[in-house]
């Protein structure tokens, strides 16, 4: 998905390709895209890098990447689908994937290394946590504040202006009301803690 959204922006990037411990012959397949090795071939690439780590619960998989990675001299790559729309007055850290039918509002600050997932909505001035994800078509309504590492899972709707933690889990489809703590996991309509 992040080769296909860098390839929507033809002349911005110029991909090398990809690495991943697994050899990934149906992606080397389908995408069109050589793989270069495991994670050490990184480690000889001077190029940008964008981390298409995107599973549920593995935010700190993200981050532990970034953490060990020798910086990168020219950063990280930001990748914004040419399909997505990040309103001019929003900011995107480094690292972060937009994915194509996403929408980011007015005054939005999104982190760095986050991802957001095809068609979700990012409304005006939400504060979006580094390493946060948000699923496909979800939405987060304005001035909502999501924290570090959270997870707002597919089709979920956070209400404008409340504040979720840090590696909090938002469940596929749930209406959070009012705000959440540090790590919880919430589901169902509305949105409750789920029971481990
Ligand atoms: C919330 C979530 C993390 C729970 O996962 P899990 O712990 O593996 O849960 P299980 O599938 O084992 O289900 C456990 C129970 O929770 C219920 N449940 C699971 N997800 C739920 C959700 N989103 N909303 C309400 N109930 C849910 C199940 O029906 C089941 O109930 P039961 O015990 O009465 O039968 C997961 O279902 C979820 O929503 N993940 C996000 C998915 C997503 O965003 N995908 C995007 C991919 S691009």
């Amino acid at each position: 998905m992040v080769a296909e959204a860098a390839r929507s922006r033809p002349g911005v990037f110029d991909l090398l390709g990809f690495v991943d411990p697994a050899p990934c012959y149906l992606t080397v397949q389908l995408v069109a895209i050589p793989r270069l090795g495991g994670d050490e071939a990184l480690e000889s690439n001077a190029a940008q890098v964008i981390l298409g780590i995107g599973a549920i619960g593995i935010n700190s998989v993200r981050k532990d990447l970034v953490a060990r990675l020798p910086r990168r001299q020219s950063g990280w790559a930001r990748v914004i689908d040419a399909r997505a729309w990040v309103s001019p007055s929003a900011s995107i850290g480094e690292g972060t994937v937009v994915m194509a039918g996403a929408i980011v509002q007015t005054g939005a600050k999104v982190g760095v290394h986050c991802v957001i997932n095809s068609g979700a909505v990012v409304e005006h001035d939400v504060e979006l946590g580094d390493f946060a994800q948000v699923g496909p078509a979800a939405a987060i309504g304005g001035g909502a504040v999501i924290g570090e590492g959270s997870y707002v899972g597919l089709g979920a709707r956070v209400r404008d202006h409340i504040r979720i933690g840090s590696r909090v889990l938002i469940g596929m489809g749930a209406v959070v009301v009012s705000d959440v703590p540090d790590g919880l996991c919430v589901t169902g309509v509305p949105a409750r803690t789920k029971s481990k």
